[in-house]
């Protein structure tokens, strides 16, 4: 297997007396899918939004780049390179390309290079036709492919996806796992949790269960919990 691309360490995240992390370790591989499964309330939100930088934990190391950091310290780099996308996906008003090209705004392409770059994702995610839409107006399982594509032209080493396909019906679901099977070939390492983990088969490479504060490493398919 290739080196990990970031390696947590002893997570640890209490919220008041209640311990929802201890001493949890994750690597994030490239080209590799985990699934996170997990009781509600378990702590799988707040263990990939410290994965990403939103969440600060109690304690934790991260390795990047050859170099070991706190949390703190490594914040930059995880928010440079890793990309949360939570589960009501969260578009701005104006039209479908809009969103998409959103993020492009704090890179250094210009305008010409920002438009080739939207007309290429939205090719890529099969959304050219929907381009002029209104985001807000499209059902939850196209918005959420919305969200994957503003995602995707960033070019994230890691992108976590939290109970992505819990809003759609089947046909957006299998265009939502064509689009995480190319990103995954394409060398993004991808995280997603879920109370079905039947719907990412195929896809995750592996299966962790977080129960009682701790990942346990489960046969793909062993776990499912009810919510
Ligand atoms: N900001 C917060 N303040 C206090 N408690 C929180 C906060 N965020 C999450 N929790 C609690 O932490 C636990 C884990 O939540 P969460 O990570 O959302 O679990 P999951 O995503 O597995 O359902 C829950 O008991 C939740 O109520
Ligand atoms: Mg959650």
């Amino acid at each position: 297997m290739n080196e990990p691309l970031f390696i947590f360490r002893g997570i640890e995240k209490s919220f008041a007396e209640n311990e929802i992390l201890r001493k949890v370790d994750l690597s994030l591989y490239p080209a590799k899918c985990i699934l996170l499964s997990g009781k509600n309330g378990s702590g799988k939100t707040t263990l990939l939004k410290i994965v990403a930088g939103l969440e600060k934990p109690d304690v934790a190391e991260i390795e990047y780049a050859g170099k070991t950091n706190s949390w703190k310290k490594a914040i930059r780099s995880i928010r440079k390179e890793i990309i949360y996308l939570h589960q009501q996906p969260f578009l701005f008003s104006g039209n479908v390309e809009s969103n998409v090209a959103y993020g492009l705004r704090f890179t250094s392409l210009n305008r010409k290079q920002c438009r080739e770059s939207v007309i290429k994702a939205l090719e890529w995610s099969r959304l050219s036709d929907l381009a002029k839409i209104q985001a807000n107006t499209l059902s939850g399982g196209v918005q959420q492919r919305v969200a994957f594509t503003r995602a995707w032209i960033l070019k994230p080493k890691v992108l976590l996806l939290d109970e992505p396909m819990s809003n759609m019906d089947q046909e957006s679901r299998e265009q939502a796992f064509f689009l995480l099977c190319r990103m995954k070939s394409a060398g993004m390492s991808i995280v997603i949790t879920s109370h079905v983990p039947q719907y990412f088969y195929g896809l995750a490479d592996v299966q962790f269960h977080l129960s009682n504060g701790k990942l346990v490493q489960s046969e793909l398919s062993a776990c499912n919990d009810s919510p």
